[in-house]
């Protein structure tokens, strides 16, 4: 033992050619397997060869001769040397394989080697110890990295105070403080129970950091033990379920143009299932997309939910996707461990509306506006249009019918009316549209008698224009005898017209029956004052149209653009 010890210092002191001529399998330094302490409280450093690297135990290895040393390289520090296990207070211990820190101190932070030899074999590997001090106002340290404790929703669950067996005596009870996020607040519906935490139900909201303070008396010492789990809240063994796919679906409609962007979104809801994992994937003809092509870009997005539920989006897109790319066949796959489900996108090439049937939508369109047109044109126009077939393309009406006069004008012997007849009607249908006027007072011969004159008038006229107005009604009037006249003829021999211009309206139960007779079969022309002195406004173009087609006697100035448009023949 004690030339051994010697041989071992020697070695340190001549390390190089040492470790050269003794050959021994070096596994180098397992910085997977840190152990982290808090500085003043108690921790232990178990050897990992015996778990990981060599086939035997600590014991049988102890009984085959062979032995375990302990070296350490501390921070900042390159030499490699022998753990001093001969501390003032046994402060560091060597038991079996494990190496006690009764405390451990921030020194203590470096890596360790644990060695096995005899003779004819040597085997080593080293480890981190990291001691750290605990953050000011917390119970612990950011840098200490929890377990993760997956606790299911709803059920009766016991947290244990993790690695704390071994520390103190089987018979010893320790005091154990419970803190939630480092706050020892009350815990409702969860009981401290010693060493356990006992949630009496599982909540959502008792997802947290719990840390535990174990205090024990070793040897007439106070020995704290910090130790600390991230309780997460899971679902509940019986909603374990294979994952269920969202989308694609036989609802969406996957239909894409040659040029578009293709885009397929894979949508999967996993359920939480304890040690599984999830995948999520798509296939092109049958081919796993391991990562992006030239072509083809995934991406793949996670929604966590409470209780450790995922929604995983995967989603695949190709930017102007071709025809022959649009006949390929996209599944999208997923898995945990219990189970497997894959859908296929039912992607196909969208048909654009052919050509034809816009060009019909835009002719009927087309023509629909025309027709819309026309009619507005119509109803605002028509004086003016039947005005110009007249002048154009109408037959002259008064050659060969043996008339002499193309108006009769009949109306009220008052000298408001007798202005009107004499001065504005005279005055356009004369001198404006060339028509030749009949007016009892200024054409008949004096000395006749006037029944017998009025009536010879009215044969030769064309048509007979009444002039309505209240004086127009007085019973025994020449006028009423003259419309009974105009009624009689229009309604035997058919070949006079009577047109009715109401100067000023009546009211209408003063009316008489021949004249209510009349307006129910004609229309009446309505005079309305200064309005309808213009001779081009609507008044005037009612009234020619009422009038005789008369070729001859073309208008002298019905409408400037008409005239200009039109000369008038034989001017
Ligand atoms: C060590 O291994 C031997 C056999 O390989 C076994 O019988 C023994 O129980 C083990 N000891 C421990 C402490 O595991
Ligand atoms: C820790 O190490 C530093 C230098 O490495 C030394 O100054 C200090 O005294 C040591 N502390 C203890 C408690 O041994
Ligand atoms: C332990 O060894 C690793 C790997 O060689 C090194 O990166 C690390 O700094 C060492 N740690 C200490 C405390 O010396
Ligand atoms: C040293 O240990 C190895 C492995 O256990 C064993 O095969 C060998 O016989 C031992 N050598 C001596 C001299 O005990
Ligand atoms: C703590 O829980 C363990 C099982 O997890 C049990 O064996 C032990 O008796 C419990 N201790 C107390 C004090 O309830
Ligand atoms: C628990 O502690 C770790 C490390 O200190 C931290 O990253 C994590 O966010 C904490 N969790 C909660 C729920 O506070
Ligand atoms: C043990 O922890 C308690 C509470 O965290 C603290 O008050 C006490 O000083 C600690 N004792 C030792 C020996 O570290
Ligand atoms: C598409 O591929 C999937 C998986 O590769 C396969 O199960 C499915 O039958 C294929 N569909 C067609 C129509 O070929």
């Amino acid at each position: 033992m004690k030339l051994g010890f010697l041989l071992c210092c020697l070695c340190v002191f001549t390390a190089p050619t040492c470790s050269t001529s003794e050959r021994c399998d070096d596994w180098g330094v397992d910085t997977m397997k840190l152990i982290q302490a808090y500085e003043g409280e108690p921790a232990r450093i178990r050897c990992p060869l015996f778990q990981d690297f060599l086939k035997h135990n600590y014991s049988t290895a102890h009984s085959a001769g062979l032995t375990l040393m302990w070296y350490w390289t501390g921070q900042g520090k390159d030499l490699e040397e022998p753990v001093n296990i001969r501390l003032p207070n046994n402060r560091i211990i060597k038991d079996k394989d494990t190496l006690w820190f009764r405390p451990a101190i921030i020194n203590d932070t470096g890596n360790y080697t644990c060695m096995l030899r005899n003779t004819t074999f040597c085997s080593r590997v080293a480890f981190p110890l990291e001691v750290v001090r605990k953050d000011a106002d917390s119970c612990v340290s950011q840098a200490v990295k929890p377990e993760v404790v997956e606790l299911p929703l709803e059920h009766t669950e016991r947290l244990p105070c993790p690695d704390t067996d071994g520390f103190f005596p089987v018979n010893v009870t320790p005091s154990v403080t419970w803190y939630k996020d480092c706050i020892s607040e009350n815990f409702y519906e969860r009981l401290p129970q010693g060493l356990n935490l006992t949630f009496i139900v599982v909540r959502s909201n008792y997802q947290g950091n719990y840390t535990c303070i174990v205090t024990y008396e070793d040897s007439g010492k106070i020995y704290n033990l910090t130790r600390t789990s991230e309780v997460k809240v899971v679902g509940p063994p019986e909603d374990e379920k294979p994952p269920s796919m969202t989308t694609p679906n036989a609802k969406t409609l996957y239909e894409f143009a040659a040029g578009e962007e293709m885009l397929l979104s894979c949508e999967v809801f996993c359920p939480f299932v304890r040690n599984s994992r999830n995948d999520v994937w798509w296939t092109v003809d049958g081919k796993k997309l391991e990562e992006n092509t030239e072509r083809i870009i995934i991406t793949e997005s996670v929604n966590e939910q409470l209780g450790g539920a995922k929604t995983i989006k995967v989603s695949l897109s190709i930017k102007q996707v071709t025809v022959e790319e649009l006949k390929r066949n996209y599944t999208c796959a997923a898995r945990n461990s219990l189970g497997e489900v894959s859908r296929q996108a039912p992607v196909k090439e969208k048909v654009g509306t052919p050509r034809y049937i816009t060009e019909l939508a835009c002719g009927l369109g087309a023509t629909l506006f025309l027709v819309v047109c026309l009619i507005i044109v119509y109803h605002v126009y028509w004086l003016e249009m039947v005005l110009f077939y007249r002048a154009h393309f109408g037959t002259d009406e008064t050659i060969g019918d043996g008339k002499e006069y193309d108006v009769y004008v009949s109306y009220a012997r008052n000298a408001e009316e007798e202005e009107f007849v004499l001065v504005t009607l005279r005055g356009v249908l004369e001198n404006e549209f060339g028509y030749k006027l009949c007016i009892f007072d200024r054409d008949s011969l004096p000395g006749g008698t006037v029944t017998d004159e009025t009536l010879t008038f009215i044969k030769k006229s064309r048509r007979l224009l009444v002039v309505i107005s209240p004086s127009y009604i007085l019973k025994g009037t020449q006028a009423l005898l003259e419309l009974k006249a105009g009624l009689e003829n229009m309604a035997t021999q058919g070949n006079i017209r009577i047109i009715l211009v109401q100067y000023k309206a009546i009211k209408s139960r003063e009316k008489v029956k021949e004249l209510k007779l009349a307006e129910s079969v004609l229309g009446v022309i309505k005079w309305k004052g200064d309005k309808s002195k213009f001779p081009n406004g609507r008044f005037w173009k009612q009234l020619h149209v009422a009038m005789p087609v008369k070729k001859q006697s073309q208008p002298k100035s019905y409408c400037n653009t008409y005239i200009e448009l039109y000369p008038p023949r034989g001017l």
